[in-house]
């Protein structure tokens, strides 16, 4: 099965972003996780990053038929927008939504989610091995689909 790992803005900045805040990981260090933990589940991942809005809702089309499932760092429009959102519910495949940070303790703007509402869970605060842990979620989830 293949699992899309998409990442929204500025995620491309990662280890030179903020590191008190992100840590000093990096995006490529990010997807050797995702490999790492694919390989060890024996899973396809299609990582990737943009900056673009209505790149990212495209990317999210395009997982229709194609991925069984969506991990998904949607950054900061995570807190803005509905697109995002809207996309994520029109794909109708199970979504796990990932932040690096714990949301939650930082800034009131941040913590409210629209994409939430598409996810049946969400990781933060836990670092880049959130995603690990995300994909780990994601193929027990399809496991139990195909039996
Ligand atoms: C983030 C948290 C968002 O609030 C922020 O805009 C980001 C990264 C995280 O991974 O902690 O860009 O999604």
């Amino acid at each position: 099965p293949l699992i899309a790992v998409l990442n929204g803005p500025n995620l491309n900045m990662l280890g030179l972003r903020q590191p008190e805040v992100y840590g000093v990981a990096t995006l490529d260090d990010v997807e050797q996780v995702c490999v790492q933990a694919a390989e060890q589940l024996d899973v396809a991942i299609d990582f990737r990053q943009t900056n673009g809005e209505g790149e990212l809702v495209s990317w999210i089309q395009e997982c229709r038929g194609r991925a069984r499932g969506i991990i998904i760092n949607p950054a900061a429009y995570s807190h803005t927008s509905i697109a995002v959102l809207d996309a994520l519910l029109a794909v109708d495949l199970p979504v796990i939504e990932v932040h690096i940070s714990n949301i939650h303790r930082r800034e009131a703007f941040r913590h409210t989610s629209y994409v939430s509402r598409a996810a049946i869970g969400v990781i933060c605060g836990l670092g880049v091995r959130g995603y690990a842990l995300a994909l780990h979620a994601m193929t027990d989830m399809i496991l139990d689909e195909d039996d």
